[in-house]
């Protein structure tokens, strides 16, 4: 089977569904067909999926090598798979900003396969940009601007013994002693898979321009911030019981809601590995 033959239908704003698929059992074709897709399309959905823990491992496997999170505590007994989990008493989300999966990352994470175990009664979607979109509908000023820039992305202020999740009620995010260098990445990255360009930096992990401030790069990456969550270019995943997303970290950014307290939420997130970024 070619990629051409799974029957994907392109979703609004980001992204495909793909169907006619049952993940736990494909045929090297289609984790082939299913691959290119990924780097073609940015995300991909699936529905009616039943992957047990075992066949989460033995899919994210197919796709790539494992590239286990080093901040999210594990699922017991399984400690490839992260936990994205709230509870009915917790105020604090996992992902509650946009990003992207290990930007601070010097060979940055090539996707995440999420798996919707325990889901709220409503909310709990998770917004997906597409960021190849997002750097072609920039302007030839801006593209003139950001071409050849680097940027510098980083973990600590999030994931850090004083980072944000350490002020939260997810304090067990913020680790202490796990190191988090500063990593530089281009600024538009020429996409491993695809060779489109892609625009990469996000507002969680990027931390300024390499060779400047954080004050005097604010001011252009605001303007890039803004046009990239662009809701034109943005789709919007309403899980199910059974929904799986597999997502290309350099291709798109995501965002998880926090529009249900009172409510338990838990996901299973694998994050597949990833290579060094060349610029465009
Ligand atoms: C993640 C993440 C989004 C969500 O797993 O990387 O950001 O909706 N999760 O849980
Ligand atoms: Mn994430």
């Amino acid at each position: 089977m070619i990629a051409t033959q799974l029957r994907l239908d392109p979703l609004p704003g980001c992204g495909a569904r793909v169907k006619a698929v049952n993940l736990a059992d494909l045929t090297d074709a289609e984790v082939d067909g299913l691959r290119q897709a990924l780097f073609d399309h940015g995300l991909l959905i699936f529905r009616g999926q039943s992957l047990t823990p075992e066949q989460h491992i033995a899919l994210a496997e197919r796709l790539a090598p494992i590239d286990v999170n080093r901040f999210f505590p594990a699922a017991p007994g399984y400690p490839v798979i992260a936990k994205v989990e709230k509870t009915a008493d917790q105020m604090t989300n996992i992902g509650g900003g946009w990003h992207t999966d290990h930007s601070y990352d010097a060979e940055p994470a090539m996707g995440s396969v999420l798996v919707a175990r325990d889901l709220p009664p409503s909310g709990g979607d998770t917004l997906f940009a597409d960021m190849y979109a997002a750097y072609d509908t920039l302007d030839a000023e801006t593209k003139a601007q950001i071409a050849g820039l680097r940027a510098v992305h980083g973990s600590d202020h999030v994931f850090g013994e004083k980072g944000v999740y350490a002020q939260t009620d997810q304090p067990e995010l913020a680790k202490g002693g796990v190191e988090t260098p500063e990593t530089v990445h281009p600024v538009v990255i020429r996409h491993p898979g695809s060779g489109k360009s892609v625009l990469y930096v996000n507002p969680s992990f990027t931390l300024r321009f390499e060779g400047m401030t954080r004050e005097e790069s604010m001011p252009l990456l605001m303007k890039l911030y803004a046009h990239a969550m662009d809701m034109s270019r943005v789709h919007t995943l309403v899980w199910e019981p059974g929904t799986v997303a597999i997502w290309d970290n350099r291709a798109t950014w995501h965002f998880a809601k926090n529009d249900y307290h009172g409510h338990y939420r838990l996901m299973h997130r694998i994050t597949l590995a990833g290579c060094a970024l060349e610029a465009a």
